[in-house]
């Protein structure tokens, strides 16, 4: 899809990679809509004209005031950016209930909230796309976050049901499956930090890579964007090998 002159909702656009969406997709010609809980943090990321919403995503009420805001200010949605979510460093048999429902809420729930809310007038427009931010701990499990990689992984089945429900609505559905990216996401994530060597930053990218390869697969309209790119060997490896890597996972993970 083209992105100039295109509407784009961003959700977790105070930071990180939300925020690196907002200056790459208005680079690229697009009307935006924001949203997140920090006013200011908004305010940083957006420029001169882009809507702002501030409030927290896991409310229907916020939900529904980002939707008829963006079709009051703009006439029309083109791309919504699922993007807002925590992470939660606690072992999955001890972290507590609460925790586990408030990372549910944001990770899963207030995405598919969203689609709820943009998929009806983008059936009625017969086009747009829809692209949910997954993780690589999406397609692998990250034993240092296994509820957050559960919360990814439906958001990774969500992403492909969708674009089989939606075929012939014209509506298309991409998957952004980052690695590490150098955001807050760890110090503001709940729990623990995560083992040492988690923290190797190898194949570390930085928010503004992230959001190019996220406009780049917009533009091709690609299905799947795993970025960087080298984590397809680890997806690779994991499924030839699910012993071997499992193995060496638990051995970062301090617990084999
Ligand atoms: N960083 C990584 O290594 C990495 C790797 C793989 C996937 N991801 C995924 O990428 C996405 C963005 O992560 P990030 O690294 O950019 O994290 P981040 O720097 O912590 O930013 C998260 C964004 O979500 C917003 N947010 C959090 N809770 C919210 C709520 N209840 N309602 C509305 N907005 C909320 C935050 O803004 P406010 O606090 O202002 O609300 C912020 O704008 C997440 O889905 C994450 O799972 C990140």
């Amino acid at each position: 899809m083209k992105i100039d002159g295109k509407v784009v909702i961003v959700t977790g656009a105070s930071a990180g990679i939300g925020a690196a969406c907002a200056a790459e997709f208005a680079r690229a010609g697009a009307k935006l809509s924001l949203c997140a809980r920090s006013e200011e943090g908004l305010r940083r990321a957006a420029g001169d004209q882009a809507l702002i919403t501030a409030g927290d995503l896991t409310e229907e009420s916020v939900r529904r005031r980002v939707v008829e805001r963006t079709l009051e200010r703009f006439g029309a949605i083109d791309i919504l950016i699922n993007n807002a979510g925590i992470g939660l460093y606690i072992p999955s048999w001890e972290a507590p209930e609460a925790e586990v429902r408030r990372l549910m809420e944001l990770n899963f729930f207030a995405v598919l909230g969203m689609i709820r809310l943009v998929t009806p007038h983008m059936r009625a427009r017969r086009g747009g796309t829809i692209v949910n931010v997954g993780s690589i701990g999406g397609k692998i499990v990250l034993p240092w976050l296994t509820v957050y990689s559960a919360s990814k992984y439906a958001v990774g089945a969500l992403t492909e049901g969708l674009r089989m429900e939606l075929r012939r609505d014209g509506i298309r559905t991409m998957l952004v499956c980052p690695g590490y990216v150098l955001t807050e996401f760890q110090q503001r994530s709940v729990g623990e930090v995560p083992p040492q060597m988690v923290k190797g930053r190898r194949f570390a990218i930085t928010a503004t890579e992230c959001a190019a390869s996220i406009r780049r697969g917009v533009e091709r309209d690609a299905r799947t964007v795993m970025t960087p790119r080298v984590g397809w060997l680890l997806v690779a490896l994991a499924r030839l090998l699910p012993r071997a890597v499992e193995a060496r996972m638990a051995r970062m993970n301090g617990t084999a």
